[in-house]
């Protein structure tokens, strides 16, 4: 991409960037929300036009009119949003779009998914719906989706923002299985840890400018936080030291069912003293809040102990509980 440039009325988006990736890297394009990011590969996926400059895909100068003739071009994005229909299977999702459509010979779109399968070291129930999938198979769907259409150029726009540290581990294998392959995938990011992992090259931009390209292995995080936000930056979190006191909560075997009878909380123990900040990690759905609201008096829990300073406070409304002095927030 040369000198690139794109206005949104009054908001220049884009100016003068110049962005080149290559076959078999990982190329991660790397700036502040607002940056010109997503713009950018809009317009190499067709779904926006630049004001001025020029694309190149291997070595032709194109000019998209239309997502169709980036898909042509061998180019496929990855959205933050995914566009898929819930009321289909993945399978046709997947084909979908294709000339022909759902009436093409069934038979000869398995072997082609199951190459793709292979290949790149996919795996999802074809037969499932969109509407049964977690965020991650949901991803998949759409990577397969593109490689089906024959991209071998994958954009993809912030694809860890909803997925699990176990799914981006995934995802990751799978990009690199793709690089093998001769792919060139570029990966929208704003995450410095994934940048050191995952890419190849880095593309800097701010403020709608291209401020550098560097090869991973010659930079740090440092220096690519301080080409994002333009200037130096302090990466380390400065911890207040910590004063433990009394234990202000403990809970003692707790176990919780939800209104369906499941056990969604089973013999869970841990404390909290004066001055700590305790954090619980799990994947949405794990228990979080049916902890919150049991620790609130929200929901009786089946069995176990919560000690506010040692005075057991199951069986208290509510309001009791605010009094003591228990006030919770549950952001998810
Ligand atoms: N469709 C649009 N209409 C108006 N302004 C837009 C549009 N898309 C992006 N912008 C603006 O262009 C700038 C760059 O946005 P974007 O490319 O989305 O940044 P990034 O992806 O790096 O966060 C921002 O100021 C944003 O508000
Ligand atoms: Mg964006």
């Amino acid at each position: 991409m040369e000198n690139i440039s794109k206005s949104f009325g009054k908001v220049l988006a884009n100016k003068n960037i110049n962005f080149e990736a290559r076959g078999g890297e990982i190329h991660a394009l790397l700036g502040e929300n607002g940056a010109g990011k997503s713009t950018l590969m809009n317009m190499l996926s067709g779904i926006y036009s630049p004001d001025s400059g020029s694309i190149y895909v291997k070595g032709n100068r194109v000019n998209f009119r239309s997502p169709r003739d980036s898909i042509q071009a061998g180019i496929g994005m990855i959205h933050q949003h995914f566009k898929l229909i819930d009321a289909l299977s993945a399978r046709e999702s997947i084909i979908l779009g294709e000339r022909g459509g759902l009436f093409l010979n069934v038979k000869k779109n398995n072997e082609k998914i199951d190459e793709l399968f292979e290949k790149y070291g996919l795996d999802i129930n074809l037969d499932k719906k969109i509407y049964e999938m977690s965020v991650g198979e949901k991803q998949n769907v759409e990577i397969i989706k593109v490689l089906y259409k024959g991209a071998d150029i994958l954009i993809m726009d912030e694809p860890t923002a909803v997925l699990t540290p176990q799914e981006i581990d995934r995802l990751f294998e799978i990009m690199n299985n793709m690089k093998k392959h001769g792919c060139c995938i570029i990966i929208i990011t704003h995450k410095m840890n994934e940048v050191m992992e995952i890419a190849d090259r880095v593309t800097v931009l701010h403020k709608g400018r291209t401020i550098s390209t560097v090869d991973k292995d010659k930079t740090t995080p440092e220096k690519l936080t301080e080409l994002m936000v333009g200037r130096p930056m302090d990466l380390s979190v400065k911890r207040a030291v910590t004063v433990k006191g009394k234990k202000v909560l403990d809970v003692k075997n707790l176990s919780v069912l939800n209104e369906d009878n499941v056990k969604v909380i089973n013999n869970i123990c841990f404390d909290i003293k004066e001055g700590e900040i305790l954090g619980v990690a799990g994947v949405a759905g794990s228990g979080q809040k049916e902890l919150c609201e049991s620790i609130a008096g929200l929901i009786p829990p089946d069995s176990g102990e919560i000690l506010y300073f040692n005075e057991n406070i199951i069986g208290r409304t509510p309001g009791e509980i605010i009094e003591k002095g228990i006030s919770m927030s549950f952001v998810p």
